[in-house]
């Protein structure tokens, strides 16, 4: 699938934002390996701390559906009152989900309109360097670790 296919898809799950009290409305697509796109908002909620984002609907919706193994995350976000004007970076709880499910060269493109060129690309391991992972709490792993 094109990078901008996934954008897209971004820019219409936001507009299912229930931001009612920040005003600030993301969408999120992701993309699985078995070639279905997750759709995701973010969920506000009067108590604040129940929020959840975006990013985290989109993983939750697809994990949820029995996907494990995940290609790329197109991200899209701003105040609903007027057009996207620039590229949002996901939350530091969206990343370590991510890490949870996602190896360090996931895709994640950060856009800020459909049109071409319109976001940029990084990884996971860009975006999150040095991250706490399953991997540490694998027995073989560590042990191999250790013997270094
Ligand atoms: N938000 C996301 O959905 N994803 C992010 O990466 C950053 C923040 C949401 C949470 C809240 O509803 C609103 O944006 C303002 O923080």
């Amino acid at each position: 699938m094109e990078d901008r296919e996934l954008i897209r898809a971004a820019i219409r799950a936001r507009e299912n934002a229930y931001c009612p009290y920040s005003g600030y409305g993301v969408g999120a697509a992701l993309l699985a390996a078995s070639g279905r796109v997750y759709g995701g908002c973010n969920i506000e909620n009067a108590a604040f701390g129940p929020t959840n984002c975006a990013e985290r609907t989109a993983f939750f919706k697809a994990l949820s559906e029995g996907e494990r193994q995940f290609r790329a995350l197109a991200i899209v976000g701003g105040p609903t009152a007027g057009a996207l004007q620039e590229s949002i970076s996901p939350c530091g709880v969206c990343r370590q989900v991510m890490a949870e499910f996602c190896p360090p060269d996931f895709r994640v493109l950060l856009a800020w309109g459909e049109g071409e060129g319109q976001y940029r690309a990084l990884t996971l391991g860009q975006l999150l360097p040095l991250g706490f992972g399953p991997g540490n709490l694998n027995r073989e792993r560590s042990e191999r670790d250790a013997d270094v």
